[in-house]
C-alpha cells in the first residue's frame, strides 16, 4: 500500500491490518519513552488547507513517535497568499525530500490530484465532505477496544451485531461517509439519524438504514456516534433553530439516561457543547471521546509505519531504558 486516500482502498482485510497494528503502537505509547526507530530518516509533511486541532497534531505526535522528521505547512503564512498554486507548493514541497504528505482540503477529490503528481506517499486528512480515513479507524479501534475484543476471544474485530447509530450533520460529513464504510465493512448495522435536510440527497449504494427519531432508537443502540453541525459547509438554513436541533437530536442529559449502560458515546470533535451533544454527556462515564483522541495518536502510527516502515523493526528496540548521561557530557 503507498497511499490512503479512502476507508474502500482498504476494504475489511486492510482495516483489521491497521488495527491490528495498532494495538503494538498503543504498547509503545503507553511506554515510559513513547518513541521507536522505525522512520528514522523519513520525513512527514502536514498540509493543511483547512483548520484542523487534533488531526494534525496527531499526526505530527504519531510521526515523531516513530523518530520521523516532521514539517508542518501552514496555509495562512505561506506563498499560497502570494497566488502560488496546489500543485507548484506541492512540488516545491516534494523537491525538499519527504516521503509521505498528509493532506487536508476543502475540496474533495484533492489528495487524489496531489498524488498523482507526486513520488511520496500520501495520506488523506480530510477532503471536503468526502473522506476522513484514519478518523474511520480510530474510532472502529475504540469501538473494537471496548466492544468487540470482548466478544472476540482471538482479538478481532467482531463488529456483528453491533448497532451503531451516527446522528446529526450527515450531509456535509467526511466522518459520516468513512464511518459508515468502515463499520459496515466490519459487518455493524448503521442507522442514519437526521432531519431530512441534513442527510445527503440520495443514499443509494449506502448500507445503512434511517430513522427519523432518535428517541426511537437510543434503547438499542451500542454505540451513538454524534456529528458537529458544519455551519461553515452549509450555504442555507437547514435547520429551524440550534435549540429546536438541540431539542429533537441533541444527546441530552435526559436522553443519555436512556441509554444502555455498557452503550458508547462517540464524537470526532470538535464538540458544540449544548448542541449535539450536552456539557455534562460529554464528560459522561460512557463517553469514549477522549480515548478517540489518545487512540488517534497510535492509529496514525500504524498507518504512517505501513506506509513507510517497509523493512524496518516496528518496536523491537525500545527507547524506555534511561541513559545515564554525566554532568560533564552536557558542558
Ligand atoms: C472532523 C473533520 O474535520 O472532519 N474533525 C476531525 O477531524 N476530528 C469533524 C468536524 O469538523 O466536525
Amino acid at each position: 500500500m503507498k497511499h490512503l486516500l479512502s476507508i474502500e482502498d482498504l476494504g475489511r482485510g486492510g482495516i483489521e491490518e491497521v488495527l491490528r497494528l495498532t494495538d503494538k503502537f498503543v504498547e509503545v505509547s503507553e511506554r515510559a519513552i513513547p518513541k521507536v526507530p522505525a522512520l528514522r530518516g523519513k520525513t512527514v509533511v502536514s498540509l493543511f488547507y483547512e483548520d484542523s486541532t487534533r488531526t494534525r497534531l496527531s499526526f505530527e505526535t504519531a510521526a515523531k513517535r516513530l523518530s520521523a522528521d516532521t514539517m508542518t505547512f501552514s496555509v495562512s503564512s505561506s506563498s499560497v497568499n502570494k497566488g502560488e498554486s496546489l500543485r507548484d507548493t506541492v512540488e516545491t514541497i516534494e523537491a525538499m525530500g519527504i516521503d509521505a504528505v498528509v493532506v487536508r482540503h476543502r475540496s474533495a477529490g484533492v489528495p487524489w490530484r496531489i498524488a498523482e503528481w507526486i513520488d511520496a506517499s500520501v495520506i488523506n486528512g480530510g477532503d471536503g465532505w468526502h473522506q476522513h480515513p484514519t478518523q474511520a479507524l480510530l474510532d472502529c479501534y475504540t469501538i473494537r477496544s471496548r466492544f468487540a475484543a470482548a466478544r472476540d476471544p482471538g482479538g478481532g474485530p467482531a463488529f456483528g451485531g453491533l448497532r451503531i447509530a451516527i446522528v446529526g450533520d450527515i450531509k456535509h460529513s467526511r466522518v459520516a461517509r468513512s464511518d459508515v464504510q468502515a463499520f459496515a465493512a466490519l459487518g455493524a448495522e448503521v442507522v442514519l439519524v437526521a432531519p431530512p435536510t441534513l442527510l445527503p440527497p440520495s443514499l443509494e449504494g449506502w448500507p445503512v438504514t434511517v430513522a427519523p427519531d432518535l428517541d426511537e432508537v437510543l434503547g438499542s443502540l451500542d454505540v451513538v456516534y454524534l456529528l458537529r453541525l458544519q455551519r461553515e459547509r452549509m450555504t442555507e438554513a437547514l435547520i429551524p433553530s440550534l435549540r429546536e436541533y438541540r431539542t429533537r437530536y441533541g444527546l441530552t442529559a435526559g436522553r443519555v439516561g436512556r441509554l444502555r449502560s455498557d452503550a458508547l458515546v462517540m464524537h470526532p470533535g470538535p464538540m458544540n457543547r449544548g448542541v449535539e451533544i450536552d456539557a455534562e454527556v460529554a464528560d459522561d462515564p460512557r463517553s469514549v471521546i477522549t480515548a478517540q483522541v489518545s487512540n488517534g495518536v497510535a492509529v496514525r502510527m500504524a498507518v504512517l509505519f505501513l506506509l513507510l516502515g517497509s523493512g524496518s523493526e516496528i518496536v523491537s528496540t525500545p527507547l524506555d531504558r534511561p541513559v545515564p548521561v554525566a554532568v560533564g557530557d552536557l558542558a
